[in-house]
């Protein structure tokens, strides 16, 4: 019986076997054609050399005349091996321009020694794609050294991508800007071409502007900071980074760091850097904030700079109208689109095709088959490559979808399983939207015990408030502002108007330490100072709610576009008052409360112009805790520069801040450092030539007969500021002096007054 069938089976299973064979070989013959073809894909116009080095040269980029589009020309250079390549395209260059520093003795101040401008360089190109529309070239980094206690070296960087009908453009999406250091603050100043409709539009539709955007990293070299920097994260703390801005075409910018620290820091701060690089490139390690040139020499060459291409001459051709003579997009199975980043069009392979879009027959049909990782296709499917796409129907007897992977078997228990697992599902659904409840609760609670919830229920004069109370507050609609702390939200609680502040989340803070200050802060009534309603402890970091002061700060009163008019004395009693606030928290005896971050920003103002400050103790306890961004810290240009370099907090740090905001007060001025010098540095050397500050004084109120009050006024700032700290008032004595030269003045106007 068994006979016949093997007598069957044997020629069967050759033939088989045969088939097999041949389709194997069949496949192996077609496969070889396709990468064959897959290799000759050309990418450059016929007979042109399509690589330098190991770096692919598509067109329109070229090398030899006629090889490229005007504009992408690319030199070669072969002193190099591998060979290198260079944009050669007129007027894209880079330069660093060197500055030698010299501190002079006893002074805060630095002189040039000498200025050395590098000869300008050519880009030197990473890799270009046309897919993206981008290349990539290497980018200087910028840096400040300190050889020892007098002497830095200053380099920055001028980038150029030629101007405003250069194919090129810095990418804003993306490359970032980025600093490292121990108290860096680089700044990037952008030449912008933006298309906007105005009248001053130059004839290529743009127009053009600057921009400076900077960030700041700040991190005292102190064993218990140390641990604030951490490897990967540019926070702020030994790195920090900033968006570039939003342009329509970024064709220049300079990158350079700040001069304005004092000359102490130096040996603690031997070199900072800045650079514009693609935005996922640099990885932050702690080592690099030590030792001398560190990134530079890690990276010789420089660091990756994103560019983006485009067509600038011409646009996209409006349907059914013939394309321009030179128009790019030669290639069938592809597609125009206006340049997302200037004037001009790039062109794209339509989706599932691939190659050179700028070529003729440059896009050819993907194989998705062969890119399973990219195009999906599951195991109980049959992947088919079609023009401009692939299909993936399941295996006979199944069904579904094998792109999504939900192929099935059609059998009628498979139905029942799938029933029961949907049921099951749901089941599962159901519960584990019951436990998250459960859990949210939980955590609510957990929060609430974690902020000191249970200290605090005993505290008398604090509202504890529940989250669900705060939440139609915290919307968008009730923003108002947003400031180192978090961002803060107006609303009406208990028929009182408050301002809520919501801290950026991330905080992990000491429970107790926490509900002690809210306690602290809760029993401070002073008419100078804002009041603490209550807290919210059901979140992750604690909701903060104030009162409301309908003036807004001292900083937008002061440098508001409007100027609302402001006299002396108002301006007085606002430094009068203020200062009573200050020393009123100084002077507590049981808990003595320092500010650390006084400045016209955090003196609010109410409706008759009475300051009260905010953000002491608790804001501070939680900006502290955040290692989020370098704004958080504190403002640079307000604070103490012996706090900066011992990291101790003292009142007389608070007497120095108070010090630059009568500055302020009397000037009118921004206190924040631009390249000048800041406002602290040109009124102390004014006041050092002519024991006089005069020529400073905002003109709104420099009159004549109040000059010796604004010269009494300038004189106490000029103590606060005193570098010895020992020399400076304590807070005590400036409020006082303050009190007496505003009742002296009210006394000059008003006359019934007793002298
Ligand atoms: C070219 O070669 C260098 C080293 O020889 C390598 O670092 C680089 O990644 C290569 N570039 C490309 C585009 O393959
Ligand atoms: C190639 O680079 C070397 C070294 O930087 C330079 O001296 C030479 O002039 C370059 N050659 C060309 C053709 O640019
Ligand atoms: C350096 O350049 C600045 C202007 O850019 C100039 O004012 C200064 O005199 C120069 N210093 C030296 C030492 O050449
Ligand atoms: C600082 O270093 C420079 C050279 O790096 C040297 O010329 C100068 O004398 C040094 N200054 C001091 C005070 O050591
Ligand atoms: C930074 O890390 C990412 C992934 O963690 C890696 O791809 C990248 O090459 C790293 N960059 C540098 C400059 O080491
Ligand atoms: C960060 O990584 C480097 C090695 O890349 C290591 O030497 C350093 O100790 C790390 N720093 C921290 C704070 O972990
Ligand atoms: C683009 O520029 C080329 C060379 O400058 C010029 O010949 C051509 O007419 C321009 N095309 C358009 C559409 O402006
Ligand atoms: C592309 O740009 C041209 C002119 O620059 C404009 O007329 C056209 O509307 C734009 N097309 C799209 C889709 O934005
Ligand atoms: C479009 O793609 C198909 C499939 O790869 C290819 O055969 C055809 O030549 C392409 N058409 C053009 C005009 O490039």
């Amino acid at each position: 019986m068994t006979m016949p069938s093997e007598f069957h089976s044997q020629p069967l299973s050759t033939i088989l076997l045969l088939l097999v064979l041949l389709s194997t070989a069949s496949h192996m013959i077609l496969e070889a054609v396709a990468s064959e073809q897959d290799e000759q894909q050309p990418i450059t116009l016929p007979g042109c050399p399509d690589k330098c080095g190991n770096i692919s040269i598509p067109y329109p980029f070229g090398m030899k005349p006629g090889c490229f589009r005007e504009g992408f020309q690319v030199t070669c250079n072969d002193s190099f091996y591998p060979h290198r390549a260079y944009l050669a395209y007129d007027g894209v260059f880079q330069r660093i321009n060197e500055i030698y520093f010299r501190a002079q003795k006893g002074l805060c101040q630095r002189n040039r020694v000498w200025n050395r401008t590098r000869e300008d360089t050519a880009l030197e190109l990473i890799d270009i794609s046309v897919a993206k529309g981008e290349a990539r070239a290497y980018a200087a980094i910028s840096s400040r050294c300190s050889a020892n206690h007098t002497d830095s070296l200053s380099k920055s960087l001028r980038m150029r991508l030629g101007e405003k009908m250069s194919p090129f453009v810095v990418s804003v999406t993306r490359n970032v800007l980025i600093g490292v250091g121990w108290r860096v603050q680089p700044k990037m100043n952008s030449y912008l071409w933006s298309a906007l409709a105005s009248d001053a539009v130059s004839a290529h539709g743009y127009s053009s502007n600057e921009l400076t955007i900077s960030c700041l990293s700040y991190l005292m070299r102190m064993p218990q900071f140390l641990k604030f920097a951490t490897n990967g994260s540019c926070s702020g703390r030994g790195c920090c980074r900033a968006a570039l801005p939003e342009a329509v075409a970024l064709t220049r910018f300079a990158l350079w760091i700040s001069f304005d620290e004092p000359n102490t820091l130096f040996v603690t701060n031997p070199c900072s850097y800045a650079m514009v690089v693609e935005s996922t490139w640099y990885n932050f390690t702690t080592p690099d904030m030590y030792g001398y040139e560190e990134i530079p020499k890690k990276f010789p060459r420089g660091v990756p700079l994103v560019i983006d291409f485009s067509i600038r001459n011409g646009s996209c051709p409006e349907k059914g109208q013939h394309p321009p003579p030179d128009y790019a997009c030669v290639s069938g199975n592809s597609s125009c689109s206006n340049a997302t980043s200037g004037l001009g069009y790039v062109c794209k392979c339509w989706d599932h095709y691939d190659g050179n879009p700028y070529i003729a027959n440059g896009c050819q049909d993907i194989d998705e088959c062969k890119l399973r990782d990219l195009y999906p296709c599951s195991s109980d499917g049959i992947c088919k490559n079609t023009l401009g796409g692939y299909a993936c129907p399941c295996k006979s007897g199944m069904k579904g979808d094998g792109v999504k992977g939900t192929c099935t078997h059609i059998f009628p228990q498979a139905a029942r399983t799938i029933l029961g697992a949907t049921s099951g599902i749901f089941l599962v659904a159901v519960l584990s939207f019951l436990i998250f409840l459960r859990k949210e609760k939980r955590k609510m609670k957990e929060f609430y015990e974690k902020n000191g919830g249970r200290t605090l229920e005993k505290a008398k004069f604090i509202k504890l408030f529940e989250k669900e109370k705060l939440k139609s507050i915290l919307k968008s609609s009730n923003f108002i502002g947003k400031g180192g702390f978090g961002e803060v939200y107006k609303g009406l609680l208990d028929n009182e108007q408050v301002a809520v502040k919501k801290p950026i989340t991330g905080s992990v803070l000491e429970n107790e330490q926490f509900a002690n200050e809210v306690i602290i802060q809760s029993q401070i009534i002073h008419k100078n100072i804002v009041r603490l309603v209550g807290c919210c402890l059901e979140v992750d970091a604690p909701i903060l709610v104030y009162e409301f002061l309908c003036n807004g700060s001292l900083d937008d009163i002061l440098h508001d576009s409007r100027k609302v008019p402001l006299n002396l004395g108002v301006r007085l009693s606002i430094a009068a008052e203020s200062a009573d606030g200050l020393v009123y928290m100084h002077s507590k005896t049981s808990t003595k409360i320092l500010h650390g971050d006084v400045k016209p920003a955090n003196i609010l103002l109410d409706d008759k112009f009475v300051p009260k400050i905010s953000d002491f103790g608790i804001s501070r306890l939680i900006a502290r805790d955040i290692q989020h961004t370098g704004s958080i810290i504190g403002d640079m240009s307000y604070m103490d520069p012996i706090y900066l370099q011992t990291g101790l907090l003292t009142e007389k740090s608070d007497v120095y801040s108070f010090g630059v905001v009568i500055l302020e007060l009397i000037s009118r001025k921004k206190a924040t450092h631009s390249d000048g010098g800041s406002l602290v540095n040109n009124f102390l050397e004014a006041y050092k030539k002519e024991k006089k500050a005069t020529p400073l004084f905002d003109e709104e109120i420099a009159v004549t007969e109040d000059l010796e009050i604004l010269d009494s006024l300038a004189c106490i700032a000029v103590e606060c500021l005193n570098l010895d700290v020992d020399q400076r008032p304590w807070m005590t004595d400036v409020a006082e002096r303050l009190i007496i030269l505003d009742r002296s003045r009210k006394s000059q106007f008003t006359l019934h007054v007793p002298v």
